[in-house]
């Protein structure tokens, strides 16, 4: 077996960095936070344009840019001093190459990687009439993606500028310590003939537990719920501290990480990236989660959005418990007592139920998972720390999420996840409809409109209208350090 299919098939322990060559090469090599999140509050997303430059002058740029990206064995190391001295790990930087940086940089096409969605392009698979996906002879519905006319018009996605050929990703503690990464970059970037086409900011948000949970609050995103709690782990220190009596996020490395086509080392790997800029209309998500209690005499909102998204706003899964609990948002759950898809305590179409079915023999349903990083974006009215979003502060844009999630095959993690699931009425069962929030279709009929309320037993049609809207994205790939640093 070759060393690296072998530390990709089982979680990895990466504290034994130091009694394994093999694997201390995959981690120096390895960008940062695929193997876990970065965990910082404030990032830039620098998108840039291979316009003009040479191939060397691309090639110079990427090696120069090799020495300022963050390794997953610094990010680890850091986040382990963190925990025992206090002082912060500081700075994080990954690279990330879309399509076009391969193309312009002349790499043969046996180490362009081969995914058949990134070599695409986000623009050109949104706009497919229908989607296939291996070994199911059926069509699904499309993606639905909105076209880039639509998109933002300033920006990195403003129409004038041409499809990004990479991102940088900055993150780091504050803001100013953002900005000051920025000008660091910028330096590198001056005079290599790269275009800055944009600047996407992430700004996590935060709320305290009405009891317990995390000190500094948990991360939320902008319709107030707790996110960010379901991942799939595939760090072995990770799964020690998690409970897993009725769901497994135990996972294999290859599931979000692949030989990188390179082949720089003998251990050099990468991962696909999906990036979506998605705008949330916080204002439309309130106002429908107050008509869907409505909807159904005496229920409080709160659980009619527990509803929608599967959760309540603190994490607690509703199909586990009938009210929120309060503390660390609880992920060993799973919808075997909930099987019935007419009266059901968590809605076949919530959210969280639609992208994680949870099912116990789902192999193939667990192969479509992805390791989710995204980070909120846009400002929200002041409020005291870890408090809640205040009633009268109800955007209807400028604000949302930028999605962003590494996996080893875009069109059967993501695009899977979207169009076979997300905007797929009929799954998981006949008329289950689409999911709420994230659903990009309007193909719906008044049978996937009903709900039901477990609590009084009632059923009730209403059309939740969706509230996320996409304004820029694309499809890359985090390359191996090595191979920014030797080109191709
Ligand atoms: C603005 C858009 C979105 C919002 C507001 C949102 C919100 C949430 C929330 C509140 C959770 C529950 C917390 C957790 O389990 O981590 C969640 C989980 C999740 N979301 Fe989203 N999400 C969005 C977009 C997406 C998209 C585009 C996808 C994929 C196509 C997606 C896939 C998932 C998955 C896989 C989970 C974990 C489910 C589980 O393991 O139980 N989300 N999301």
């Amino acid at each position: 077996m070759f060393k690296l299919d072998d530390i990709l098939s089982k979680p990895v322990r990466w504290r034994d960095w130091d009694q394994n060559a093999s694997l201390l090469a995959f981690l120096s090599d390895l960008q940062a936070n695929i193997l876990k999140g970065h965990g910082r509050d404030h990032t830039a997303n620098i998108f840039l344009g291979f316009g003009g430059m040479s191939r060397d002058q691309i090639a110079e740029l990427l090696r120069r840019l090799s020495f300022l990206t963050t390794s997953a064995l610094d990010q680890l190391r850091a986040a382990e001093a963190f925990k025992l001295t206090g002082v912060s790990g500081g700075r994080i930087v990954c690279v990330f190459l879309a399509r076009g940086a391969y193309a312009k940089l002349g790499v043969d096409d046996g180490k362009v990687p081969g995914d058949a969605a990134f070599r695409a392009g986000m623009r050109a698979r949104g706009k497919l009439p229908s989607l296939r996906f291996k070994g199911i002879p059926v069509d699904f519905p499309p993606l639905g993606d909105a076209d880039p006319s639509q998109w933002d018009h300033g920006g990195p996605w403003s129409q004038a500028n041409p499809e990004p050929d990479a991102m940088l990703l900055v993150a780091d503690d504050s803001a100013e310590m953002v900005d000051a990464s920025i000008f660091a970059v910028q330096r590198v970037l001056n005079g290599s003939g790269c275009r800055v086409l944009g600047i996407d900011k992430g700004l996590a948000q935060r709320r305290r537990q009405s009891s317990g949970g995390n000190p500094k609050g948990e991360g939320i995103e902008h319709f107030g719920y707790v996110d960010g709690r379901s991942q799939p782990l595939f760090l072995e220190e990770d799964l020690d501290a998690e409970p897993h009596a009725r769901w497994s996020p135990r996972f294999a490395p290859s599931q979000f990480i692949q030989a990188d086509p390179s082949h720089c080392t003998e251990v050099a790997s990468g991962s696909y990236f999906v990036y979506r800029k998605l705008e949330q209309n916080v204002k439309r998500f309130k106002a429908q989660e107050l008509e869907l209690a409505g909807k159904f005499p005496g229920m409080d909102p709160e659980r009619a959005g527990a509803m929608v998204i599967g959760r309540f706003e603190d994490g607690t899964p509703v199909g586990l418990l009938a009210e929120p609990a309060g503390g660390d948002p609880i992920n060993d759950f799973n919808y075997d007592g909930d099987p019935n898809p007419a009266a059901a305590r968590c809605p076949f179409k919530a959210h969280v139920r639609k992208t994680n079915p949870r099912s116990h023999d789902g192999e193939a349903e667990r192969s479509r998972l992805m390791a989710r990083r995204g980070i909120t974006y846009g400002h929200r009215a002041k409020r005291p720390n870890g408090a809640d979003f205040p009633e009268d502060d109800r955007p209807e844009r400028d604000v949302g999420l930028l999605f962003m999630a590494y996996m080893a095959d875009i069109s059967e993690q993501f695009e899977f996840t979207q169009s076979a699931w997300a905007n797929n009425p009929e799954f998981q069962h006949e008329n289950t409809g689409v999911d709420p929030p994230i659903a990009q279709t309007r193909n719906r009929t008044s049978a996937h409109m009903m709900w039901h309320d477990a609590s009084t037993k009632r059923d009730a049609e209403y059309d939740f209208a969706p509230c996320v809207s996409l304004k820029g994205g694309d499809y890359f790939f985090a390359p191996s350090i090595s191979f920014l640093q030797r080109g191709p």
